[in-house]
């Protein structure tokens, strides 16, 4: 069997958009079928929640449909740029801080936005952080979410180039 592409989803805390894209993404790989082909994980630019659980808020947005997932929040460090293929920023300052962590071009191109893979982005670059939201907001982000793991899962298996 070929290695697993291994893709790693990266927010600000590691307890909202990335842990829910994680979960996801594996939820819909194994779907599909191809669940074996994925090594997926999550981590957070900040060390603000380190060990803990996945928001509450989101995951009861999650239950609501069905969805129930759990995780312990984790920050990333410089050697996920080498040991993942694929490094999935939510918004552009997660971008920006993975870049400042990148020392070569190689880890540079792992990099992409989140939203580049969701079809019905329309111009907007950000999965936004929902924080000091309410519950719409909430479910607003698990369909982007939901969305853009599906567009993503659809470009990897349609073996196609990185978007820009
Ligand atoms: P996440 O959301 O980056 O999607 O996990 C946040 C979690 C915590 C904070 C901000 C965003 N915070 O300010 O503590």
């Amino acid at each position: 069997m070929s290695t697993p592409t291994r893709i790693l989803f990266v927010c600000l805390g590691n307890i909202i958009r990335s842990p829910l894209s994680e979960k996801l993404f594996e939820h819909v790989a194994n779907e599909a079928g191809v669940g074996e082909k994925y090594e997926v994980d999550s981590a957070g630019t900040s060390a603000y929640h380190i060990g803990e659980l996945p928001d509450e808020r989101m995951r009861r947005t999650a239950k609501r449909r069905g969805f129930v997932y759990g995780g312990s929040a984790r920050q990333v460090k410089a050697s996920d740029l080498d040991a993942f293929d694929l490094v999935i920023a939510m918004d552009m300052e997660n971008m920006n801080n993975l870049l400042r962590l990148a020392r070569t071009e190689e880890q540079r191109a792992k990099v992409h936005l989140m939203r580049s893979f969701d079809p019905e982005a329309d111009g907007a670059v950000a999965v936004p952080d929902p924080w000091y939201d309410g519950p719409q907001d909430f479910e607003t982000v698990y369909d982007i979410v939901d969305r853009s793991v599906r567009g993503l899962l659809r470009w990897l298996e349609a073996g196609a180039s990185a978007p820009e």
